[in-house]
Formats: C-alpha cells, sequence, structure tokens
C-alpha cells in the first residue's frame, strides 16, 4: 500500500522541508489567525525586550507547527532548540535541555502529549518561575535544591490538545488552532517551493496539486518532488494541469486527495459494517491499522470534508462517500 498520505517526516525530509522552509511570518501563508495572533505577541514581547509567553500549536500533522515555531524563533532573533515528548525520557534529560538554553531562547517539544508524568511535573516550574527542582542524593536526606533558569519561550506542539493534561495546558499564555488550508493556499506553497527549488510549473499544475493535498502543506510538497520526477521521465519537465493528474493518479492519491488507506478505511466500513455505526478499535483492527494513527492522522480530514461523521455509536459513512467511491470506481 503506498504510503504517501503518510503525514510523518522521513529523513530525507526533514532536509527537504528545511530548504523550503519559510523563515519570516511574512513568508508564511495562511494559517492567518495563528499568524495575526502571534505577529501582536512578538512584537510586544520585543518591545518590552521580554520574553515571549509561552505558545501552544494544535491540530492535524503536517500543517506547520514546526515552521511556525521556527519563524518565531528568527522573529524574537533568538536560537530554537528542538526536541520531542517521546525523546525526553527521563526528568534529567529535560533539566540538561533547560539549563543549557540562553535567556529568551525557544524550546520546540513537538507531541508534547507524550511526554510522562515525571518530565511534565519538572516542566510545570520551568515554565511558571523559571526554575527547576533538583533532589540531591548525596547526604541522604533527599532534600531538593532549587535552581534558576533562563527565562524561555516553551513551543508545544500536540495533534490534540484535548490529549494533554489540564495543569500543562493552562499554562500555555497563547493557544493556536492550525487548520487545514483552502487550495488558493496550497496552490501558492506549491509554486513557492517550486521556485526555491528550481521546478517548473504552472498555475493550473500547482492547483491540481492543491486539490489532492488533502489541505496539508507537508503532502503537497511531497506531491510536488514526486510530480516532478514522474514529468522529468514521461515528459519534458514541466508540470501542467494534466501531467500533475496524470502522475497523481499513478500516485494512487484520487481526486479529492484520498490515498488507499483513506479508501480502505471508507470501503471497510461500507462492507464490513454496513456504513457503521463502527468504533474506532474496531476499524482500526479490521482494516490493520493502528487506531491512533486513524484518528490523529485520517479522520480528521475525512471528517472535516463530510467523508465520515461521529456519532454517539461510532463512525458513519456518508452519502458523499457512497457518491465518490462509486465514481472513483469507474475511474472518475
Ligand atoms: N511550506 C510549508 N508550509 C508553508 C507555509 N505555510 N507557507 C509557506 N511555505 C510553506
Amino acid at each position: 500500500m503506498p504510503r504517501i498520505l503518510n503525514t510523518g517526516k522521513s529523513e530525507e525530509e526533514k532536509t527537504f522541508e528545511l530548504s523550503i522552509r519559510p523563515q519570516r511570518l511574512e513568508e508564511y501563508i495562511g494559517q492567518e489567525k495563528a499568524k495575526n495572533t502571534l505577529k501582536i505577541y512578538i512584537e510586544a514581547a520585543k518591545q518590552r525586550k521580554d520574553t515571549l509567553d509561552h505558545v501552544l500549536f494544535y491540530g492535524p500533522p503536517g500543517l506547520g507547527k514546526t515552521t511556525l515555531a521556527g519563524i518565531i524563533a528568527n522573529e524574537l532573533g533568538v536560537k530554537m532548540k528542538v526536541t520531542s515528548g517521546p525523546a525526553i525520557e527521563r526528568p534529567i534529560d529535560l533539566v540538561k535541555v533547560l539549563i543549557n538554553l540562553s535567556p529568551n531562547d525557544v524550546l520546540f517539544i513537538d507531541e508534547i502529549h507524550r511526554l510522562n508524568r515525571q518530565v511534565e511535573e519538572v516542566l510545570y516550574p520551568a515554565m511558571e518561575d523559571y526554575t527547576v527542582d533538583i533532589v540531591q542524593r548525596e547526604g541522604g536526606s533527599g532534600a531538593s535544591r532549587r535552581i534558576p533558569l533562563p527565562p524561555f519561550t516553551l513551543v508545544g506542539a500536540t495533534t490534540r490538545a484535548g490529549l494533554l493534561t489540564a495543569p500543562l495546558r493552562d499554562r500555555f499564555g497563547v493557544v493556536s488552532h492550525m487548520e487545514f488550508y483552502n487550495e488558493k493556499e496550497l496552490q501558492t506553497i506549491i509554486l513557492r517551493s517550486a521556485q526555491v527549488l528550481g521546478i517548473e510549473i504552472d498555475k493550473g499544475g500547482a492547483l491540481e496539486m492543491a486539490r489532492r493535498s488533502r489541505g496539508t502543506p507537508r503532502l503537497a510538497n511531497r506531491f510536488l518532488k514526486r510530480v516532478r520526477d514522474y514529468a522529468q521521465v514521461k515528459f519534458d519537465g514541466v508540470i501542467t494541469e494534466e501531467i500533475a493528474a496524470e502522475a497523481l493518479d499513478f500516485l494512487e492519491v484520487d481526486r479529492l486527495g484520498l490515498d488507499a488507506t483513506d479508501r480502505s478505511i471508507l470501503t471497510t466500513m461500507i462492507e464490513m459494517f454496513d456504513g457503521g455505526p463502527v468504533g474506532l478499535d474496531t476499524l482500526a483492527a479490521a482494516i490493520g491499522e493502528d487506531a491512533g494513527t486513524i484518528e490523529d492522522v485520517y479522520e480528521p480530514y475525512l471528517l472535516k470534508n463530510g467523508f465520515i461523521n461521529r456519532t454517539p455509536k461510532g463512525r458513519v459513512v456518508t452519502d458523499k462517500t457512497y457518491h465518490h467511491l462509486a465514481l472513483a470506481a469507474v475511474g472518475r
């Protein structure tokens, strides 16, 4: 099954994303609400020569949370240290990161909902008072010593704010929801990336790719690379609407951006569960996919675009799904 819609990042992609990643708020396309909010708070912090309050970004993967964190650091003129919830296993790992920050630096913690309890406990006083308590084993008493930290801005990212514990969520001064991008925004992103990478593409080609990128810049940029390969080998290298459509059909990404896993979710719901309602775990077992991946990666787009609905009894498919799959089956 092609994994082109898997929204996780590969190593190659991290390098690629770095090369086309916008560096300033001005260059960043879309997410107007988040951008406007940040613009004010960044400006205010700079005017006061103060530390920016902690920022939480939540929303589906691939929408630019890491990119925005990098932009915040650039706009503030500070460094960004990047880590993730699963990477910080022990409290001491976090303490080491914190004490090595410079004043006003940005600490970006991806998948922050995956921090374990003990690590989270270290984060609370760090966020609130810029201090950490270190328990001293020597001497036997287990007394703790409080050490001051440089003031810093924590930027946390999570796929769903509901996964965060309340005490952690409450310690963020700025909470921003990342939205899916519209076609126009994705088209602009694709044209910008193509220009940075020296890829020839026309507006129609960019629009066709935008239509199939399920509102997600990471996918749009991934398609750009794959479609470039296709256009280079099969045609003269210039990406037009027809060539983009043909290449994306070849990648099994359909007219509405659904890939093989999306279609497997929908056809399984119809064929095995009569269109639903079906519970998430039952569905996940039926298609051999991880329940968390379905919920975080696939479902948000299927829900937002009216392919499925959530009911108290489980997920159900909609008329749109029957219609779309029938058309896809006859190649339209
Ligand atoms: N590349 C990926 N996401 C982007 C965005 N939101 N704006 C500009 N370029 C991008």
